[in-house]
This record gives C-alpha cells, structure tokens and sequence, in this order.
C-alpha cells in the first residue's frame, strides 16, 4: 500500500486527499492519503512519525513549507529557489523535498486556460513566500519580463534581484505601477484574508488575464479586475489540482488527468 498524507495547520479544509484519490482511481492504484494536524512547533515530530509508520511521501501546506524545506535532505532546484518544500518523497531511506507550486501555476496558465507565456508582460502582486514559489518556474517560460509589485518596495527588489539568473524580472513598490495595460496580472498577496486588495490602477488589467493565486472565494482582486475590463479572471483552484498532480507524479511516476478533477473539484468548491 502506497500511504501518504498532507501536513498542515489547520488541515480540516484541505481537498488533497479528494484530489489524490481521484487521481489513483485513473490509475487504479490503491493509495491511502490522510490529513495530517501538526501543532505549529512539532512540524518534524509529526513528520517523522509518518515516515516511521511506513509513509511514502507527503504534501505540506501553510505553515510548514518552509520547516519541510530544513526537513529534507535531498532538495530538487525547483525546492532550493523557493526557499520552501511542498512534496516529500521517501525513497532509499533519503528525504527528498520537492516544490511543484511553481510548475503547477504554470500548467495550469498553459493547459488549463490556453496562455502562451512567451514574450508576456506579466505584473505579479507581492513578494512573501507564495511569489517565491513561482518565479522560477515562470521566467523559465521566457516572458519578456516580470514586474515585481510590492507594498514593501525593498522586499520586491531583493527577490528580483535573487531571481535575475533566471530571467528578466524587476522589483518595485505598489505606488510605482503604471496603469498602462499588461497581458498577465497574478495576484499572490494575501490581502485577501483582511477583505482588502492592494491599491492598483485600474487601467493595468484592461485585456489582461487575471490570475489570484487563492481558490474557494470570489477575492476582491478578482472582482476588481471583472470591474476593470480584464480579459479573463482566474482563481488557483486549477493550480491547486496541477501541483497535486506533479506531486503524485513525484512519487509514483504517474501523471494524472487534470481537467476532469479540476471541474469535479470545482463543483464541491463554488
Ligand atoms: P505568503 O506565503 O502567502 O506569500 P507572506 O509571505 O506573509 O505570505 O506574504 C504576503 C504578501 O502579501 C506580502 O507581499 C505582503 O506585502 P508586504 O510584504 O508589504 O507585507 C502582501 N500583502 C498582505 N496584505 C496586503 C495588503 N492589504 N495590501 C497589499 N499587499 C498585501
């Protein structure tokens, strides 16, 4: 048996156990997948217990990612550029750590909402660990460049900066966008949770995709950018399937069908 499980705080919310066990019927692979609650100091404990009871691999989600990343003792170039781990793999009693964050907001951008990133102008708001997660995997892409936006200006300019060997990307504060239209605006802030979004021009999205990396509500950035002429307006549910995905694939060589999972997961969510 194939036993693996998500370790969060909190977890009760958590559909990658849905996701997982959608995608090993495709297979017809028997899997177990169950949450798992750690209190906020006792990440490794809980972790370690997990491996010892004959887990195979593990997903981390909020807050742990970044405990998973000092956890693992094999770290993948995708892991080691975000700073932070969200797929554990067992494999030789090694510890391998994973981050399929970035890679699965790009699938999902290219497969699920047809977006060539190529040559792209694309404007992501806030710089704290979800962007960090996902620059790499966008500038691999080759967009003509990345604007870095962020309410605190010097932490936008030390990410671009750190990110600059992997393509064109500029750091500046929120006050300093112009409202002339990009092609991507990602929303990757966490205003959100206060019922707020940081302050944008509205000219900015005009014909744009807008991409908020949170699922499970309708966001106010989402909603402005329906205001503000955008072209299309998503949320990261697709994202949320995609990653998982790439975490399966991780540790069993399978990669799953999204598209189906992803309306099936969406008709539980709205
Ligand atoms: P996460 O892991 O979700 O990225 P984080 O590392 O705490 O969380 O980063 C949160 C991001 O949301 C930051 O870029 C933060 O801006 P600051 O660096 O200036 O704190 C941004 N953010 C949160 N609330 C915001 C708001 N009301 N307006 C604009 N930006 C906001």
């Amino acid at each position: 048996m194939n036993r693996f499980a998500v370790i969060g705080n909190p977890i009760n919310h958590s559909l990658s156990p849905m996701i997982h066990n959608e995608f090993s019927k495709e297979f017809s692979i028997e899997i177990s997948y169950e949450k798992i609650l750690a209190p906020i100091e006792k990440f490794a404990l809980h972790a370690e217990k997990f491996i010892q009871n004959g887990g195979s691999g593990f997903n981390i989600t909020l807050p742990f990612k970044i405990d998973a990343y000092s956890f693992s003792e094999e770290l993948t170039s995708n892991a080691k550029a975000a700073g932070a781990v969200n797929t554990i793999k067992i494999e030789n009693n090694v510890i391998f750590g994973e981050n399929t964050d970035g890679t699965g907001l790009v699938n999902d951008l290219e497969k699920n909402l047809n977006q060539n990133l190529i040559d792209k102008e694309i404007l992501i708001i806030g710089a704290g660990g979800a962007t960090q997660g996902i620059l790499k995997a966008i500038l691999e892409k080759k967009p003509e460049k990345i604007l870095l936006a962020n309410r605190t200006s010097k932490k936008s300019l030390k990410l671009a900066n750190d990110f600059s060997k992997f393509g064109k990307v500029c750091g500046f504060g929120l006050d300093q966008i112009k409202s002339k239209p990009v092609d991507i605006v990602i929303n990757a802030t966490s205003a959100w949770i206060d019922g707020e979004m940081p302050n944008l021009p509205g000219g900015l999205c005009e014909g744009a995709l807008c991409y908020d990396l949170m699922y499970g509500i309708e966001t106010p950035f989402m909603k402005w950018a329906h205001h503000n002429s955008a072209k299309m307006v998503s949320d990261g549910l697709g994202m949320l399937v995609e990653q998982a995905a790439l975490s399966f694939n991780y540790w069993l060589g399978k990669k799953p069908n999204t598209s189906s999972i992803i309306s099936l997961i969406r008709e539980i969510v709205d």
